[in-house]
């Protein structure tokens, strides 16, 4: 097994992270473990109970079904989960466990930092991108029409366990979509402040493995991947500053699944994208040469991310505006500047449109 800890000093707070590939009974002590003593609310992917629940086995009555995908994100499954967490009579003494990717951590996350002011929550992440990204720092959220994760809070769990047999029933689209954000890793990870590992090495050479799920790899991937978010989150847990960088891919990525209504595009899929378009910005800025833009593009390839058609570049920016990471007056973006390094820049509408043309 392998064990990390996050260490959040401004608020004097720590959990553990554990990775294993045990089997899914041993996960099932693990949780009861954690929760002993309390009533709990499990929110749960609709696709991982009906593969999972009979080895789980919450009870029944406990568990509130979620549907899959981007859209369940909202805030009408916010308030069916507080309403049955209050006709369950649930204290502040209890927990709310999140089992399954993003859109469910996110979601329950945010309902147990507003539940009574914030009861014990429990990270279970079942697909790649939570086990690397989302499950991991704190942000809990909903999407509205206005945008992706506009209504959230900062709120870390009490403990993330992940179990990298789960990512074996992960269709090669998700698994992809969670390849996306590893990527995003690589090309930020000299700015995360974190020594001890290459990334970018670690993919060169197990592209295969990873592909063919090989638990071991997996286990590895994850712990590279979340030391790095660690790294960032520990010294950054308000995206003050430093945080910003893990929004590499994000400002066009999160406006190009807003435009397609997010049923086109998987999140990794829009990152990936908006990665492009970030290295294309950085090109004509004149921050890197065209060389580190075409390997860019090998490395997206060769993990099977095709480019996505360009999209109208008046609307885009548009859409980019409403965005959270914008301040008055600027679009921000993260840029890559030299290799695994990035930066966060800040352009007008009038300059993005410029530096686009007519070619976003
Ligand atoms: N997924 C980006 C962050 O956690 O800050």
């Amino acid at each position: 097994m392998i064990e990390l800890a996050v260490n959040i000093k401004s608020g004097d707070l720590s959990y553990p992270i554990y990775i294993n590939n045990n089997n899914i009974e041993e996960l099932k002590s693990e949780v009861f473990r954690q929760i002993s003593g309390k009533k709990y609310l499990v929110v749960i992917s609709e696709k991982v109970n009906r593969l999972y629940g009979k080895i789980l086995g919450f009870n029944s009555e406990r568990v509130f079904v979620l549907k899959d995908g981007e859209k369940e994100k909202n805030f009408k499954n916010y308030r069916k989960i507080l309403e049955r967490a209050l006709k369950m009579q649930l204290t502040r003494k209890d927990a709310i466990i999140a089992v399954g990717g993003g859109v469910v951590g996110d979601l329950a996350g945010f309902a147990a930092s507003t539940y009574m002011r914030g009861i014990d929550f429990i990270q279970i992440p079942t697909t790649l991108l939570a086990c690397v990204d989302s499950s991991v720092g704190g942000k809990t959220g909903i999407d509205t029409s206005f945008g992706k994760n506009l209504v959230g809070s900062f709120y870390q769990p009490k403990v993330v366990l992940i179990n990298t047999n789960f990512l074996k029933t992960l269709d090669e689209r998700q698994l992809k979509t969670g390849l996306g954000e590893v990527v995003k890793y690589a090309f930020i990870e000299k700015s995360c402040k974190c020594e001890d590992f290459n990334l970018t090495n670690f993919l060169n050479e197990n592209f295969e493995k990873i592909f063919e799920r090989d638990t071991k790899t997996l286990n590895e991937l994850i712990k590279i991947c979340l030391s790095l978010k660690t790294s960032v989150v520990e010294k950054d847990e308000k995206e003050g500053g430093l945080r910003r960088i893990l929004n590499f891919g994000h400002t066009y990525g999160h406006a190009v699944e807003k435009i397609t209504n997010y049923k086109k595009y998987t999140h990794g899929e829009a990152v990936v994208e908006g990665m492009r378009f970030a290295f294309g910005l950085a090109v004509k800025k004149g921050l890197i040469d065209k060389n580190y833009q075409f390997y860019a593009e090998d490395v997206f390839k060769k993990y099977r991310f095709m480019p996505i058609p360009s999209f109208n570049t008046d609307k885009m920016i548009q859409t980019m505006k409403l965005d959270k990471k914008a301040s008055s007056g600027s679009i921000n973006f993260v840029l890559p500047v030299d290799y695994s390094t990035v930066d966060i820049f800040h352009f007008t509408e009038q300059e993005l449109a410029e530096f686009c043309g007519k070619a976003l």
